[in-house]
């Protein structure tokens, strides 16, 4: 075996050693109380047929993109739909990028220059530190929704000061005080650079988040959404003027030096939200659904609190967060473990994703499990 064969070999045993090993696995058959398919729009058949048919109808009959949107990959369809989600999110414009991903990596790498500060949450996920790391600004995290600490933090920025969060934490399903950090950017002149990766097609008329729905909108300069999630589909948008729009074409390199997204894609950005549209009561069905889970699990001492989709039940130790989660799949339960050092030691926890669609029986199946598994886990 060669030197780097052994090196790698080497760090792979490390994490088998923690319990952290990754690999990649199939589910199927079990209720999903793990994807982020929050109202159902990726298993849906008649949004599937659609996406089907605006193909079948479109001008460009390609398969792929064939370029970077600068060169051969923009198209008229490319356009009117970026044109619907400015309206969506209510922003003069937007900028379709290929993944959520890489609009954080975009805003975050292009935007703060040498000389700047930028500021994000530290439970931020790893595309939006990513993206600090690529600017040549300074970056600084702040405790988890602490705003003092991130005050104390504004105090001491120099430059053009960005302020990064997400609308919903990805891990533990907890809102960002969106009111209280605009006032406190208004005090500091600070931007703020917003993910709704979690409130995308959840929240709001249309899907159209937090921001918009709080009518916070106008007071955040960038605002990231994504598709992956509740929007069932894939790829991502950055909302905000149409300076912004122009800037990122010329500046984000994850936008300029990649091939764009190909015309299905497209075809199911513009058919997904047409879909939620005449399927909002989906939001409906899914905060019931989540108010059902909290009333049950409402003694259970080691959940976290949040009103989102997404839930949390801390299982201390990578070893016994593993087998909670393997019991609960032999049960027929999809639910899985969040390990550190994704999360913090002690705060591995089971990340428990509620869906639309999800009946009665299954979210009380999961409940009764949890309950259970309280009295073995404590
Ligand atoms: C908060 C947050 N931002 C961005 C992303 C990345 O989005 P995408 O999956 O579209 O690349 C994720 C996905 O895990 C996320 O949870």
């Amino acid at each position: 075996m060669d030197r780097l064969q052994q090196e790698l070999l080497k760090r792979l045993k490390a994490r088998e050693n923690e319990g952290s090993l990754r690999s990649l696995k199939y589910t199927s058959g079990l209720i999903d109380f793990t994807s982020n398919d929050y109202l159902g729009l990726a298993r849906s058949e008649e949004l599937f047929y659609a996406i089907q048919q605006k193909l079948d109808a479109q001008r460009f009959k390609s398969n792929g993109a064939t370029g970077s949107r600068l060169l051969a990959g923009n198209n008229s369809y490319y356009e009117e739909v970026e044109s619907m989600l400015a309206g969506i999110f209510q922003a003069p414009a937007a900028l379709i990028f290929n993944s959520g991903y890489s609009a954080n990596l975009a805003v975050l790498s292009s935007l703060p220059q040498r000389g700047d500060t930028i500021l994000y949450d530290e439970l931020a996920h790893a595309c939006i530190k990513d993206g600090a790391r690529l600017s040549m600004a300074k970056r600084f995290s702040f405790h988890h929704n602490d705003l003092n600490d991130l005050e104390a933090k504004l105090k001491r920025a120099e430059g053009k000061i960005f302020i990064a969060v997400e609308s919903i934490y990805s891990m533990d399903g907890d809102a960002c005080p969106l009111h209280d950090l605009v006032t406190l950017a208004e005090k500091y002149d600070a931007f703020i650079i917003v993910d709704e990766a979690h409130s995308t097609g959840v929240v709001g008329e249309r899907g159209s988040g937090l921001a918009v729905s709080l009518k916070l909108h106008d007071k955040i300069a960038i605002r990231v959404y994504t598709f992956g999630k509740a929007m069932g589909i894939h790829g991502a948008c950055v909302a905000g003027s149409d300076v912004l729009r122009s800037y990122l074409i010329n500046f984000a390199r994850p936008f300029i030096y990649t091939t764009a997204l190909p015309p299905h894609s497209i075809a199911a950005v513009d058919c997904a939200f047409r879909y939620l549209q005449v399927n909002i009561q989906l939001q409906e069905q899914l905060k019931q659904n989540i108010q059902l889970y909290k009333k049950a699990v409402q003694n259970l001492p080691n959940r976290t609190d949040s009103n989102s989709a997404i839930q949390t039940a801390v299982y201390p130790g990578n070893a016994l967060v593993r087998k909670v989660a393997n019991a609960l799949q032999q049960q027929g339960l999809d639910v899985r473990p969040i390990l550190s050092p994704t999360v913090p030691k002690g705060t591995e926890r089971l990340r428990i994703c509620l869906h639309a669609f999800n009946s009665v029986s299954e979210i009380e199946q999961l409940t009764e499990a949890l309950k259970s598994f309280q009295l073995v886990a404590h």
